[in-house]
This record gives C-alpha cells, structure tokens and sequence, in this order.
C-alpha cells in the first residue's frame, strides 16, 4: 500500500505546478515501489518494516512517511498494531523478549535500528507520552529539572528558568507555581500528564510519540492535552496512536489506517476523512468495525 502524504498549500500562487510535479514523483515512486513524497519533509521514514514478536508476524511491510513538524494519527481496530509501530520509532522494541525486526526505520535519515546506532542518541530527539501519566516519584519542580540536570545543568537560576518555561509550554504554570516542592503525584490525572508533557519538553526533543495519551483523562484534561498537540504542532513532529476518531478528525494534518498489521491507507487527514481511497478505511470510519 503506498501512502499519499501530499499536502496541498492552496495559498500559493504556483500550487497547480507544485501539485503537478508532485503527483509525477508520487507516480514516479510507485513505480519503484516506495512510498510518495510528502510536501512536508518526512522526519522518520519506515522502509518495509516487518515485526515479529514471539515469532507472530505483527507488523507486515510497513512503509510510510512521518512529516516533519504536523500531527500524524494513527488510527485502527485494537491490535492492528499502533503500539508495535510507534514502539518501533524509540527502538522501545528492543526491550521485549523475542522480538525480530526487518526493514528500515530512517530518523533523520539514519536507520535507528543499525548496529553502531546509540540508543540514548535516538531516545534524546522523542519525548513518549504513554496512556498512563508516569511522573518521576520526586516534586513538580525536580520532575521538570530531571532531564535538563542529567545534560549538566546545575543553575539554580537557569533551571528555576527552564521549570517555569515548560510548565508554562504545558499549561500547568499557573496551577502548580505556589506548590512547586510538592509531590508530583499529588497532582490530578490531568495535571500529571500535563507535567509529563512539560518533563519531555524540557530536554528539547524534536518528537513527541504519544499512545493513547488522553485516553485515561477526564474530558477537560483531555481538551487540554489536545490543544497542547495543536498549539506544538508547528515545532515538532506529532505522532499519535488514538482510539478516538473525533480526535483525529479535529487535530490530525495526516492520517495512517492500519489493519491487522498493515498500512491500508495514508495520507493529508483531510482526504481520507472526506475522501478515502480504500473500502476498508470507509468502513472503519463509517463505524462498520472498531
Ligand atoms: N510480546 C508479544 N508477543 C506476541 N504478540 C504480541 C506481543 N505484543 C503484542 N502482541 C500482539 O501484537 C498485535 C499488535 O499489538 P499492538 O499493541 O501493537 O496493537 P494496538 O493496535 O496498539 O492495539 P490497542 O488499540 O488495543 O492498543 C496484537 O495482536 C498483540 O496481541
Ligand atoms: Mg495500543
């Protein structure tokens, strides 16, 4: 399946050309068998990606394009494999037993799984927002400074800077500055997320994974995490694995369908909501399945 990451920039003068030149490319690459070029300059790129975990073939020849600095969701039935991908672009894989990777997955066009490819190098360009916020058993205040003290930053003042900067970036400044030598875990599920976001944003990552990351929150911690999605989305690339197809359809620029294990469809979220070229993601979307 070849996914479709163009974009169409209707404000410019010269977009029919643009559009042009790059629908013979996407023709050109389908030749080749690799997927179309996004007009946004993919930031990860997965090349025939094949996961087998205790030997059940899990992931099946995945290729796709993640664009730089938007929002991709990935949406599908439970088990089609959402987590296994994303899992994939951290090399958090590698921690499970019997786990058997083929295929290419470029950061920055480096292959994250090669053999001379440093593991913390790779963790440091992602921040992982998981379902569950998993605060470091430590204040509000030490959760924030953590990373920036582990890359050498002993200030206090400049790290009084950077724990007010981010917990601002992650919109929980003003509910937490006067209890800031509190526990982390005295705060609400929601606020606890929040500082999860402010916590990976504080070692200035280029790429925050999320899976499921609203889902165990209350409808306005929810709200909240998802307009933080929006209000980044110009200074990092997003991916998201979500359940919630409403929130895909308000937040998303592009979109990846899977199912049972491949990428049925991809593309600008505004074209495979309104338009979807294959069946099975009409139906998905339609509620057929879920
Ligand atoms: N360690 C493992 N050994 C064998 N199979 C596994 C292992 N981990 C996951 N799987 C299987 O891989 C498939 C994909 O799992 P994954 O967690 O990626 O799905 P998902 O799309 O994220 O589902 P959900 O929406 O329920 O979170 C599932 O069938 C799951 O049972
Ligand atoms: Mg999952």
């Amino acid at each position: 399946m070849i996914p479709n990451l163009l974009r169409v920039e209707k404000n410019e003068d010269s977009t029919v050309s643009r559009l042009h030149i790059q629908k013979e490319m996407q023709n050109e690459n389908k030749e080749k068998g690799e997927p179309a070029l996004s007009a946004n300059k993919p930031h990860i790129s997965v090349r025939n990606l094949n996961v087998y975990l205790s030997k059940n073939h899990i992931l099946k020849n995945v290729s796709l394009d993640i664009p730089d600095k938007a929002i991709t969701c990935i949406i599908g039935p439970s088990g089609c494999g959402k987590t296994t991908l994303l899992k994939t672009f951290n090399r958090l894989l590698q921690n499970s037993t019997d786990v058997k990777i083929e295929g290419e997955v470029l950061v920055d066009g480096e292959n994250i799984h090669g053999s001379k490819v440093e593991v913390e190098n790779i963790r440091k360009k992602m921040g992982l927002l998981s379902q569950r916020p998993c605060p470091l058993p430590m204040s509000i205040y030490d959760n924030i400074a953590y990373g920036p003290r582990i890359h050498g930053i002993r200030r206090k003042k400049t790290l009084n800077i950077i724990v007010e900067k981010y917990l601002k970036e992650a919109g929980l400044w003003d509910e937490v500055k006067d209890r800031l030598k509190s526990p982390a875990n005295s705060l609400s599920i929601g606020q606890q997320q929040r500082l999860c976001m402010a916590r990976g944003l504080a070692v200035k990552p280029e790429i925050i994974l999320g899976d499921e990351a609203t889902s165990a929150l209350d409808p306005i911690s929810s709200k909240k995490i998802e307009e933080l999605f929006v209000k980044l989305r110009d200074q990092y690339s997003i991916v998201l694995v979500t359940h919630t197809l409403r929130q895909a359809r308000r937040i998303a620029d592009y979109v990846i369908f899977m199912y049972l294990g491949e990428v049925v469809e991809a593309g600008p979220a505004s074209e495979i909501f309104s338009n979807p070229k294959e069946k099975l993601t009409k139906e998905y979307l339609d509620g057929y399945f879920s």
